[in-house]
């Protein structure tokens, strides 16, 4: 049943807008990675992995071209792409997901930073403590494919690692940002070893 809802989930995603879906599966796998060397219990691990897929399922309510546009957006586009944190929760309850109920705070908090910026307007403190971990995920995703409205291009792990640093402790927990930093250290090693 869980299976069948999670396909329905991603179906509804990727039917919508497919590189959100995409983008999605990427941030568990940097999630997943930093769980690992935090070395969160099982059941935080199914959790943070849940959140990070579901987390900009809310991007649904936003218009396919608007998310699609390159170049600079317009404030109206940047306006109706903040709407997608606290979409997420009522497009789940709307699709009777009931699957995705744990990833809601992932949903609504992924672009609450720990210096009181970003959107939705809220409280750093209210988001939960395993978000941060789907943040600083979300983040590295985007920088590390570079999407089409960005100025980069695509850089590589240990590239995002030090594109992202001086924002450690603003917009990322630091001991997040020190579990991804040494997530991709340590996987790096091990595919040179391996290599
Ligand atoms: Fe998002
Ligand atoms: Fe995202």
């Amino acid at each position: 049943m869980e299976r069948k809802e999670l396909r329905r989930a991603e179906g509804i995603t990727r039917a919508h807008y497919s590189e959100t879906a995409d983008h999605s599966l990427t941030v568990v796998s940097l999630a997943r990675l930093i769980g690992l060397v935090m070395g969160l219990d099982s059941d935080a691990q199914r959790r943070v992995e849940l959140g990070a897929l579901g987390h900009d399922f809310g991007k649904w309510a936003v218009r396919a071209q608007v998310l699609a546009k390159p170049g600079i957006r317009t404030d109206a586009e940047f306006e109706e792409i903040q709407e997608h944190p606290e979409a997420g929760p009522i497009l789940v309850d709307l699709c009777d997901l009931p699957v995705l109920e744990e990833a809601k705070p992932f949903m609504v908090g992924h672009h609450v930073y720990p210096d009181g910026s970003g959107y939705p307007k809220m409280k750093f403190q209210e988001i939960g403590p395993e978000v941060p971990i789907a943040t600083m995920a979300d983040t590295a995703a985007v920088v590390h494919f570079g999407r089409i409205y960005q100025e980069h291009p695509p850089l590589s792990l240990p590239q995002v690692v030090e594109r992202l640093r001086p924002h450690r402790g603003t917009q990322f927990v630091p001991e997040v940002f020190d579990a991804f930093e040494e997530g991709v250290s340590s996987t790096r090693k091990r595919l040179l070893l391996t290599g």
